[in-house]
């Protein structure tokens, strides 16, 4: 099995990254102690151009996307049918999913077009926001929406809604504990439903 990460920060190897990073080496983790071999992959938004949705409806005649941007090399990786899960960690820009999250995920409505084909993927959010309180949890509803719009399973880090970090704790990102511990309970979950499912 294989679980993808998309980290939707306009900034490399920033916060958004990081705490992506955390989530994801804690489902391997999780999935070397369930014997389980599964591979992980970080897709990071911030070099990709992917422009907004155009609404062309190019989609509804297959897997087709009628603009040539760089959504198109990210077509083949979702859609292989070894991917389990989707993880999306996201900054929050006004209260809400930076745009490269909005961009990436309606585009992803190509995928919902033709059968579905996320139906059944596991889901799990990341919001990290410059405010302790800044909008982390209404943005990974927002993002659970366009998942459940696929009919994607949408899992939280064990306690709530998922990974919420605070990018501008005195002590800095990497010193957000209580952050960094709901995007490893995320990582953990996500794992141990997705291995429980393939039972
Ligand atoms: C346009 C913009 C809007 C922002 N709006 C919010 C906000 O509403 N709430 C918040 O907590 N932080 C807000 N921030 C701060 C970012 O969420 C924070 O810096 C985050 O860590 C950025 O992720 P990065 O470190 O991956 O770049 C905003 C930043 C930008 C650039």
């Amino acid at each position: 099995m294989k679980i993808i990460g998309v980290s939707a920060s306009a900034r490399k190897n920033k916060s958004t990254h990081f705490l992506l990073n955390e989530c994801l080496n804690e489902f391997k983790r999780t999935s070397e102690q369930l014997g389980k071999s599964v591979e992980v992959e970080l897709i990071d938004l911030s070099p990709l151009k992917i422009n907004g949705c155009i609404a062309c409806d190019k989609c509804k005649k297959g897997v087709l996307c009628s603009q040539e941007d760089d959504f198109q090399t990210l077509i083949p990786k979702l859609a292989d049918p070894e991917v389990l899960g989707l993880i999306v960690s996201t900054p929050v820009y006004m209260g809400c999913m930076s745009s490269q999250a909005k961009a990436f995920l309606d585009r992803t409505v190509l995928f919902r077009r033709n059968g579905f084909m996320f139906k059944n993927k596991f889901g799990g959010v990341i919001a990290v926001g410059g405010s302790r309180n800044g909008g982390q949890e209404l943005t990974i509803q927002a993002v659970h929406a366009a998942m459940m719009i696929h009919d994607m399973i949408i899992v939280g880090d064990g306690d709530h809604f998922g990974g919420a970090a605070w990018a501008n704790h005195p002590d800095g990102y990497e010193g957000d504990g209580t952050g960094i511990s709901t995007a490893k309970n995320l990582g953990k979950r996500m794992c141990e439903v997705a291995c429980m499912m393939q039972i």
